[in-house]
């Protein structure tokens, strides 16, 4: 698929087919891509919890105040930012900032591969740290920045619209 085709074809899907699972290599070759995505210093300041344990997923949705289908797409990937690992390059920018931002380029990735494989998915952005934390049984140094329901789209799903270019881009 060409990088046009993906990043159209990715929306986010909240309704997963039960029925269809999606295997480990699938789900392995998905975060090979995601790690591509750049990281200040290359540093990748990342580490990816690959869910799939009922009570599990229950909790992260749980900790999603309730976003259901959380809990219902086959596999749940919560991916996490490593703040001591960016501090060590950068400092305090490092923590705050750098490994948000290679986060958010890891998870865009990911979504934008599992699309390549004819999955779906949703960032899910919503939800309370702790909990996130305590369903996954990590510690501080690790902040969950998004959490991924993975799987096959029960049906269609409808598009979303964008503010038009001309209102967002500014050129010189
Ligand atoms: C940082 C972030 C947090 C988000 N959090 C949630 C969320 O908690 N629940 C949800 O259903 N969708 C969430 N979304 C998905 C957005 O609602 C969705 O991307 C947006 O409406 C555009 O639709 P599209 O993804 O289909 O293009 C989040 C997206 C981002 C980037």
């Amino acid at each position: 698929m060409e990088t046009r085709e993906a990043v159209l074809k990715r929306k986010s899907v909240r309704d997963f087919d039960a029925g269809k699972t999606v295997d480990d290599s699938t789900i392995r070759s998905i975060l090979e891509l995601g790690i591509r995505a750049p990281s200040a210093g290359n540093l990748q300041p990342w580490k990816i919890f690959v869910v799939r344990k009922p009570e599990t997923k229950k909790a992260l949705a749980g900790a999603a105040f309730g976003q259901r289908f959380v809990s219902a797409a086959p596999v749940v990937l919560v991916v996490c930012a490593d703040r001591a690992r960016a501090a060590s390059g950068y400092g305090r920018r490092g923590a705050e900032l750098y490994c948000i931002q290679d986060t958010a380029a890891l998870t865009e990735n990911i979504l934008l591969a599992a699309a390549d494989f004819g999955l779906g998915t949703c960032w899910v952005g919503a939800f309370d740290e702790s909990r996130c934390m305590e369903a996954l049984g990590i510690h501080e140094g690790l902040r969950p920045v998004a959490i991924v329901p993975v799987g096959y789209a029960a049906g269609n799903t409808a598009g979303t619209g964008r503010r038009p270019l001309d209102e967002i881009a500014l050129w010189d």
